[in-house]
């Protein structure tokens, strides 16, 4: 059973740029693109790198360290050196809450 949980406020994460939250033993990266938050894994499925901290452009995200690709919205990788897409979360807006379910 998903369990809500609030992570931070909306006015935490500037446009187009991203947060790493903790949940319990889960790294979580939150996006906001364009006024909308996502929550995915924070740590990429390639190596060890926070996806928090990399680039994002066109709802995707860079990966840090080898510039691998995952689509925000849906986790996907978008091809190589990234094969195995990161998991996504749904978010509840409330006010300025951002909650995530996991
Ligand atoms: S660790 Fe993310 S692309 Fe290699």
């Amino acid at each position: 059973m998903p369990e809500s949980h609030l992570v931070a406020k909306t006015t935490d994460i500037p446009a187009d740029e991203a947060k790493r939250v903790i949940i319990g033993e889960h790294q979580i990266a939150l996006f906001n693109l364009d006024g909308e938050y996502y929550a995915t894994d924070d740590i990429c499925t390639h190596a060890y790198a926070s996806l928090s901290e990399g680039y994002i452009e066109d709802g995707c995200v860079e990966c840090p360290l080898h510039a691998g690709l995952f689509d925000i919205k849906t986790g996907k990788a978008q091809g190589v050196p990234v094969t195995e897409d990161i998991k996504t979360f749904p978010v509840r807006i409330e006010g300025e809450d951002i909650y995530v379910e996991i």
